[in-house]
């Protein structure tokens, strides 16, 4: 199969209900959790994309084993630091930095020195962020100028910290509290809010976590050194990979979907507040409690009409995967459209700021860029035609999968490569649009 995809024509119009796949964040994080929990834990609806398969084969390299039968997946856990690890192991964490990150914080006390690897975008995504704060806490850590690969050798000596972390990553934050596990007394994070998966995750697992919220600024204080039990989990849609379909439909004709079981933890649906911002119209409907989190299904209409956003950046974290979908959403609202502070959009799988500026203009729309800000000219009437060829946005999935919603609501004659770069998060994107009626080559 050639890893490029053909569009030719718009979509035409749709009125239907689907699924979404699981949640990629909290999919790697209930395998990380289950290799530390005493017994075996069964979890059903993993995300089977290539950076939750990378994060079963970590634990598999780290001595945890794990089967699957009926699309359940059971895995026997040692409790907290229970991994078996050998000499000269190496990790390959593919394309996920949340791998990556994550797993940092569980090796603090390895038996054996433990590599880090991944592939060439995961090469040049900057780690200091977490190798600060593991070394303050008394983490032994090797890297060139912060980079993988990345070495680290376990230490008996980790001591709590109070650290402020100030940049609103999940990844650093959630790096920091599986460290918190494995130390003694306890540890504080001062932490910029962002996605809350591992907190809730370790709350529905009973374990001494405490959060306190002050402003954006949440206080976790993790109790170290206690175990805990293995646990039944049914991971919820994601609500980055329905991003895309609320997008298309709004910008489609004459369309309704439904999407059904959604994760819609507040830390992540800044796409919906911002969309219904500008006109969107989106609904939450049957909102349930579901292990900790929530869920609900999401109905979305066509617009004719989108207006402007002035987006104000305390939304920035909670869409943080979905600015690109939500530019072309403003691409074709009225007015300017306004984001700023999103320097952290370029420290993504690829400089996502710097591509989505190219983009843009690719497609006839008037960008400005200001450091980390910009503003978008929209043009409610913007259709396309002729060809364009997308080769040069190398190695994103989301780069791909807004380049695909792009054409089928806009048209021109699309030729995407990288159909490949799917895998890391959503296998299942292009039989969705199919079962909407897209005409994909
Ligand atoms: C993630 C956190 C976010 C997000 C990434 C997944 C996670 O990154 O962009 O796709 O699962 O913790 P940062 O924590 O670096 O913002």
């Amino acid at each position: 199969m050639p890893n490029h995809i053909i569009i030719k024509n718009k979509i035409k119009s749709f009125d239907k209900k689907i699924g979404i796949s699981p949640d990629k964040s909290i999919s790697i994080r209930s395998i990380l959790l289950a290799s530390q929990a005493v017994g075996v834990s069964k979890i059903s609806n993993l995300l089977e994309s290539e950076d939750v398969l990378n994060t079963l084969k970590t634990i598999k390299k780290l001595g945890i084993n794990f089967t699957k039968k009926g699309g359940v997946y059971k895995i026997q856990g040692f409790g907290v630091n229970g991994f078996n690890i050998s000499k000269n192991t190496t990790i390959n964490a593919g394309n996920s930095g949340t791998l990556a990150r994550l797993v940092l914080g569980l090796l603090v006390k390895t038996k054996f020195k433990v590599k880090i690897i991944g592939d060439k975008s995961l090469s040049k995504r900057d780690f200091s962020r977490v190798i600060k704060p593991l070394k303050i806490m008394g983490a032994h850590i090797k890297s060139k100028d912060n980079l993988l690969p990345i070495e680290i050798s376990g230490t008996r000596f980790l001591r709590p910290i109070e650290y402020n972390e100030n940049i609103g990553s999940a990844q650093v934050k959630s790096c920091i509290i599986l460290s918190a596990l494995n130390t003694p007394g306890i540890t504080i994070i001062n932490s910029k809010v962002s996605r809350n998966h591992t907190e809730l995750l370790l709350k529905f697992l009973k374990y001494p976590i405490k959060i306190q919220k002050k402003k954006n600024i949440e206080r976790i204080s993790i109790q170290g050194l206690n175990q805990f039990k293995a646990f039944d989990y049914t991971v919820p849609g994601d609500i980055s990979s329905a991003a895309f379909f609320i997008v298309l439909t709004i910008l489609s004709e004459n369309s309704r979907m439904v999407i059904k079981n959604v994760n819609i933890n507040k830390s992540r649906i800044g796409i919906i507040t911002i969309l219904n911002k500008m006109g969107g119209k989106i609904k939450l409907k049957k909102i349930k409690n579901y292990n900790g989190e929530k869920i609900a299904d999401i109905y979305v209409k066509s617009r004719k009409i989108l207006k402007s956003i002035n987006c104000p950046p305390s939304l920035n974290s909670s869409a943080i995967d979905e600015f690109l979908i939500i530019f072309l959403a403003a691409a074709k609202a009225e007015g300017i459209s306004k984001f700023k502070d999103l320097g952290e959009l370029n420290k993504k799988e690829s400089k996502r700021l710097d591509l989505a500026v190219q983009f843009l203009k690719l497609i006839g729309i008037k960008v400005k860029r200001f450091k980390n800000n910009i503003s978008i000219t929209g043009n409610p009437k913007l259709k396309l035609s002729g060809n364009f060829v997308m080769k040069d946005f190398l190695k994103d999935h989301r780069i791909f999968f807004l380049s695909c919603i792009t054409a089928l609501t806009l048209g021109g004659k699309w030729k995407i490569n990288d159909r490949d770069s799917i895998k890391s998060s959503f296998p299942n994107f292009l039989n969705i649009l199919k079962i909407l009626g897209a005409k994909i080559n």
